[in-house]
């Protein structure tokens, strides 16, 4: 069976061309911008390529209770706003997305706003959102014959990408910026079995070279430039909405490094809203790290028309980049939605991620800036106590369990970081003490957390 009804139409100049005829490096020929997946039978008010909103309800939620293995994947579940594959027997998938979606009780209280919540994408098989995008366009490329897949990557694409090549039989080649990037991510590559360079570069150095490499030689590029990609990452929009009963919530929240997934996010719920499902879209905030904020500059100076890449530095290497391909789909998204731009400090990435342990989920550093921008956007008086709030935290708290030994321990933040906020600081650490194998210190132990 063909279920393939899409075309790829670039983001700036408009130029319409076949998936298959899109350049390695997933540019356009005629501008240079990247593409965007469009389904053209959709824009039909009526016909057969044009999904019913009601029917498509009751079949998605119909299949949570299916036994078939692609109605398991969080992805897959939704094929039918995401008909790119020529057959589903190429899907490729480990069961990813169906992510929980936590109210966030302490946040709530502390913020005075109710209806808080983390749509968590660490929860995905390899521990981030990249298993959504990833199993989307690694099926499109076993699809097409590749036998070689390739990413630059800040650690988590790298780990879902050498994961889903592994499960379709094909080879990998990772780039990664050497000694940036988070031990448990890199663990994952080795694990599933990727080739992977460490390079004397940067992520953008890295992106930069593999481009060059895939216009050489037969191999198939994985990153977000990759239109596919957005497709799987746009699902999280219908659970969210599926998960709120078809009424979306006010406020989406995510963070933003190479903007791909803001950029996907926003598409899935333009479509939902075009397609009839739902009545409006959420607004939609990025938030960057202070030190790899090229986007939020590029609000302040042009409000999203023009970007300077920047040399990036945080800790939150996950989002350690200073010149993001997806910037132009991110802006619009941001226009589109009433959104905003913002960035976080180091210690309010530090803190914010203390405080998501603390209601027992924990996240990843670069998800953590969520939270911290909320606080801002809520100190800013922005929004309103009874909306309902989203954050996407994007990546499992075990990825970098260095990051957060560092801060408990004491020894992740400057003094001059740290500067104005070591009561907050010091009211969330909670470091490993050694203490003497008897009851009576034991207890004493817990009597001084207590206090
Ligand atoms: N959060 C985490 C945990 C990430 O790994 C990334 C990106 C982001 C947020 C930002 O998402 O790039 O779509 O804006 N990580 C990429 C990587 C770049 O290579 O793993 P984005």
């Amino acid at each position: 069976m063909n279920d393939n009804l899409h075309q790829l139409r670039c983001f700036g100049c408009g130029a319409r061309i076949a998936g298959a005829e899109a350049r390695p490096d997933f540019r356009c020929a005629v501008c240079g911008e990247l593409f965007e997946v469009e389904y053209p039978g959709w824009s039909q008010r009526k016909g057969p390529d044009r999904p019913n909103p009601g029917a498509l309800k009751w079949l998605w939620r119909e299949r949570r209770s299916s036994s078939e293995a692609l109605d398991h994947s969080g992805v897959w579940r939704f094929r039918e706003l995401l008909p790119i594959l020529d057959s589903l027997n190429n899907a490729v998938t480990l069961r990813e997305g169906n992510t929980p979606l936590y109210h966030l009780p302490r946040a709530s209280k502390a913020l005075g706003i109710d209806q808080l919540f983390a749509k968590h994408q660490g929860m995905n098989p390899t521990g981030s959102f990249k298993d959504t995008g990833m199993t989307a366009a690694m099926s499109v490329a076993k699809e097409r014959g590749f036998e070689w897949v390739a990413c630059a990557s800040t650690g988590n694409t790298s780990a879902a990408m050498s994961a889903y090549a592994a499960r379709a039989g094909l080879r990998s080649l990772v780039l990664i910026p050497e000694g940036k990037i988070a031990w448990g991510k890199l663990s994952q590559a080795m694990d599933y079995g990727s080739v992977t360079c460490q390079l004397k570069a940067d992520f953008d150095g890295c992106l930069r070279l593999l481009t060059q490499i895939v216009n050489e030689a037969p191999i198939y590029l994985l990153n977000s430039v990759n239109p596919y990609r957005l497709e799987g990452q746009k699902t999280p929009a219908f659970e969210i909405a599926e998960a709120f009963d078809w009424n979306v919530p006010d406020h989406l929240i995510v963070p933003g490094g190479n903007l791909g997934n803001s950029s996907a996010l926003g598409k899935g719920f333009r479509e939902l809203h075009e397609l009839g499902l739902v009545a409006r879209q959420p607004r939609i905030s990025v938030i960057q790290a202070a030190g790899a904020n090229p986007l939020v500059r590029s609000f302040e100076t042009s409000h999203g028309a023009a970007l300077e890449p920047v040399e990036a530095h945080t800790r939150a290497t996950a989002i350690r980049i200073g010149n993001p391909a997806s910037w132009r789909k991110a802006a619009r998204v941001i226009q589109e939605t009433g959104g905003w731009c913002l960035d976080v400090t180091e210690a309010e990435i530090a803190i914010a991620k203390a405080e998501v342990g603390a209601e027992g989920l924990g996240c990843e550093p670069a998800s953590a800036v969520t939270l911290a921008g909320l606080k801002k956007l809520c100190a800013q008086g922005a929004i309103e106590p009874g909306e309902t709030v989203v954050l996407m935290l994007t990546g499992h708290t075990l990825k970098d369990a260095d990051y957060t030994i560092d801060f408990h321990r004491g020894t992740l933040l400057t003094d001059e970081e740290s500067v104005g906020r070591e009561a907050e600081i010091k009211g969330l650490r909670r470091n490993a003490q050694v203490v003497e194998a008897t009851p009576a210190a034991v207890l004493a132990a817990m009597k001084d957390r207590v206090g």
